[in-house]
């Protein structure tokens, strides 16, 4: 074998054993095999009174008051889920954001340290037009890195 036929074989050779590397390292970083379907819309609990182990730790959970005053300012509590979500390297909440109905409200980042635990608070103050018919609708969304968007509400009375 000449020297470039060796050269070329060995680069083909590392180029191959590289790829397989890297897959395995990829295995070893991301373990948990990731349901796709997760990520082809948002994810809402199907039955309140039954929640799945995913539901449990994924749909966001809202906790505010019952009625609130136009112009009087409130908070509202967001966690991810009723249990709470790991917060790891491998597996995480990126996002926690609210709305105000179908009006983006705000958004809480989260890095994937392990420093924050998945819950936020909001402090809101509506204006009297926000409602209609006296409701409005708290919408919360957050994104887990494994298992994509998920989405609760809460209906308060604004008067
Ligand atoms: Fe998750």
């Amino acid at each position: 074998m000449d020297r470039r036929t060796f050269l070329k074989n060995a680069m083909v050779v590392s180029m191959a054993a590289g790829l397989a590397d890297t897959a395995a390292a990829a295995e070893r970083y991301f373990p948990t095999k990731v349901d796709q379907s997760l990520f082809d819309g948002i994810n809402r609990v199907k039955n309140p009174g039954q929640k799945t182990p995913l539901e449990k730790t994924h749909a966001p959970v809202l906790k505010a008051p019952e009625m609130v005053k136009a112009g009087e300012p409130f908070v509202v509590e967001v966690s991810v889920g009723e249990a709470l979500h790991v917060m790891g390297p491998v597996h995480w909440i990126e996002y926690i954001e609210l709305n105000i109905g179908n009006e983006p409200a705000g958004r809480i980042d989260f890095e994937p340290k392990g420093y924050l635990k998945p819950r936020a608070s909001f402090t809101v103050m509506l204006p009297a037009e926000a409602a209609s018919g006296g409701k409005v609708t708290l919408v919360a969304r957050q994104r887990c890195n494994l298992h994509g968007l998920w989405e609760g509400s809460l209906d308060i009375a604004l008067s």
